[in-house]
């Protein structure tokens, strides 16, 4: 399982490379505008800095919801750097636009993705990745987790080439269930990323090592 950061943070961008596990990033307005980036043209620049801070796939996500608006922006956003993928929601338009891209060979990402319906069309139109929002459905009293499983069955017995991509993760947990549930791509703030790192058992046994590794000193 590849393992993106979600964020517009380039300080926890660097963290999580600078940990050696980091395959790529993803970002949406939202993310974006926390940052404090404003204007076409500072975010333009912030998306090619991150693309050149790590190796894989940055997602930069379009505003337009309408197919020709769409198109222009997602063309406008592939031109910045060849490991931009183009982030497009999944609406009749975003469809619509998503099988253009696929076509023009521009890579993409179908987000807002709440279904197994919806992960189907995002697959027939040629989504390169495909965006549930897990911790977003959990809040909605429904299983994020669940929706991955299915997917990936789903995608599994039909042969579909879209990689799931585990978004809206909240938590060291839902990275462990996405991995299980066969997600290709986790996407996670940091301290969900930090958070696998912890156990008391380590802590407690690293303590010992090095208070006895000091009698043999
Ligand atoms: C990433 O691709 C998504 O936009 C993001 O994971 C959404 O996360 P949130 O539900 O925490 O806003």
């Amino acid at each position: 399982m590849k393992f993106f950061i979600d964020t517009a943070n380039l300080a926890q961008i660097q963290e999580a490379h600078d940990l050696g596990i980091l395959d790529g990033v993803t970002t949406n307005p939202s993310l974006m505008a926390k940052e404090g980036i404003k204007g076409e043209e500072a975010i333009m620049k912030h998306y090619v800095t991150i693309c050149d801070m790590v190796k894989g796939d940055v997602s930069a996500e379009v505003i337009s919801t309408d197919f020709d608006g769409i198109i222009e922006e997602g063309k406008k956003l592939a031109a910045l750097h060849p490991r931009i993928v183009v982030k497009v929601p999944m609406i009749k338009d975003g469809v619509k636009a998503i099988k253009w891209f696929t076509e023009n060979k521009i890579k993409t990402n179908c987000t807002l993705v709440f279904s197994a319906g919806q992960a189907i069309l995002a697959a027939k139109a040629g989504a390169t990745y495909v965006s549930p929002f897990i911790g977003r459905i959990d809040d909605s009293a429904w299983d994020g987790v669940d929706l991955i499983a299915q997917i990936a069955n789903i995608y599994s017995l039909q042969s579909f080439k879209t990689e799931i991509l585990a978004a809206s993760i909240r938590s060291a947990l839902h990275i462990v269930k996405c991995a299980e549930a066969g997600a290709d791509v986790c996407t996670c703030p940091l301290d969900s990323i930090l958070g696998l790192l912890k156990h008391p058992l380590t802590d407690i046994g690293l303590a010992k090592f090095l208070e006895d590794a000091k009698k043999t000193r």
